[in-house]
């Protein structure tokens, strides 16, 4: 049996118009990936730049032929261990495939997310949907459908409503040269997990990666409004001060006990997990949350370094910065 949201979602598809559905991830705006016109749609409600390739998300690995030219035996084997679930693939590209999709390249980028509606919502539509995160470009990610209302209204078409997403992190991404396998996005399924299943260093890709610019680089991206800083425990307790000092109301990202702050009437204080999928889980609620508070800045205390912590740091360092200062 069908849904009747899950029917109306698939109408709207067909049509060439675009829904909005959950992932495990984050909530993505989708459109029929070998449909130019939702495709369009997809980059001009997001004001994303057209060289900016997205992903299409798929019901299972049975399904990923349509989509690659050539399957690498390692592609396979993760698709086959980590699917679906917050692994993205990029492989050699199908002719067929409207190049829209993938930013002009000859590569494309594919996932299977592990989440009940967007599973629903594939099987029922029986193709691919090319799904960027559903936010504005270069902003918060959303991990709850009010985020993207509050970006959106009823501009997207129908919102899937899926609850709280469990990862909260947009997925890992990884392309392929030949057998190789490079980290293009750290995500949760982190470059030590793909190490120990594959038996091989996975390369991590640096700023002159080949052909485009890399996933989320070169901008402030995943970005509240509020300006973030990123600072250890003892210098983010200075700048406090003397932000407060002058009167500024200020939100924090904390991990250490600040007991001695929670009275204060300028702070806003939001204790984060010490575990760092709780943290990747709560992170972009928690900035949507001090984003709408009316504050002058948010401060965040830096996450310990190392795997685990990956693809929380990379969000924050991305989020935290601001060309051109605002
Ligand atoms: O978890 C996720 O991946 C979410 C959910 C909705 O699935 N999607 C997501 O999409 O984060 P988006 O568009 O916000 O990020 C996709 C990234 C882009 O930054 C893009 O550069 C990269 O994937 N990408 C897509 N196709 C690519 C390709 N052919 N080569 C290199 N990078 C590619
Ligand atoms: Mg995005």
């Amino acid at each position: 049996m069908i849904s009747p949201d899950i029917a109306s979602a698939v109408d709207h598809l067909k049509r060439g118009f675009t829904v909005v559905f959950p992932t495990e991830t984050v909530y993505g705006l989708g459109a029929d990936a070998m449909n130019p016109k939702g495709v369009e749609r997809v980059f001009a409600l997001k004001g994303r730049p057209r060289d900016r390739p997205l992903i299409v998300h798929i019901e299972g690995l049975s399904r990923l032929e349509e989509w690659a030219e050539e399957i690498p035996e390692g592609a396979r084997r993760l698709a086959e261990r980590f699917w679906p679930g917050p692994l993205t693939l990029v492989l050699s590209c199908r002719r067929e495939i409207p190049r829209l999709v993938t930013g002009g390249r000859d590569t494309v980028a594919v996932r299977v997310p592990d989440h009940p509606v967007a599973t629903a919502l594939l099987r029922a539509f029986g193709g691919g949907l090319a799904a960027p995160s559903a936010n504005r470009f270069g902003r918060l990610s959303p991990t709850a459908s009010w985020h993207v209302r509050e970006f959106f209204g009823d501009e997207a078409g129908p919102i899937l409503e899926g609850g709280p997403c469990s990862t909260g992190v947009e997925s890992t991404i990884v392309g392929f040269s030949g057998d190789r396998p490079t980290l293009l996005r750290p995500g949760t399924v982190s470059a030590r997990m793909i190490e120990e299943f594959l038996g091989l260093r996975i390369l991590r890709a640096g700023a002159e990666e080949e052909g485009a610019p890399l996933p989320g680089s070169g901008e402030s991206h995943y970005a509240p409004c509020t300006p973030l800083e990123l600072l250890p425990a003892e210098a983010l307790r200075s700048r406090l001060l003397s932000l407060t000092s002058r009167g500024d109301r200020v939100g924090v990202l904390a991990l250490s006990e600040w007991g001695d702050l929670c009275g204060q009437r300028e702070v806003t204080l939001l204790p984060m997990s010490r575990k760092a999928p709780e943290y990747a889980r709560e992170l972009y609620a928690a900035l949507h949350a001090l984003d709408r508070g009316g504050l002058g800045r948010i401060l965040v205390e830096a996450p310990p370094d190392g795997e685990a912590w990956g693809a929380v740091n990379d969000r924050l360092k991305r989020a935290s910065h601001h060309p051109g200062g605002r």
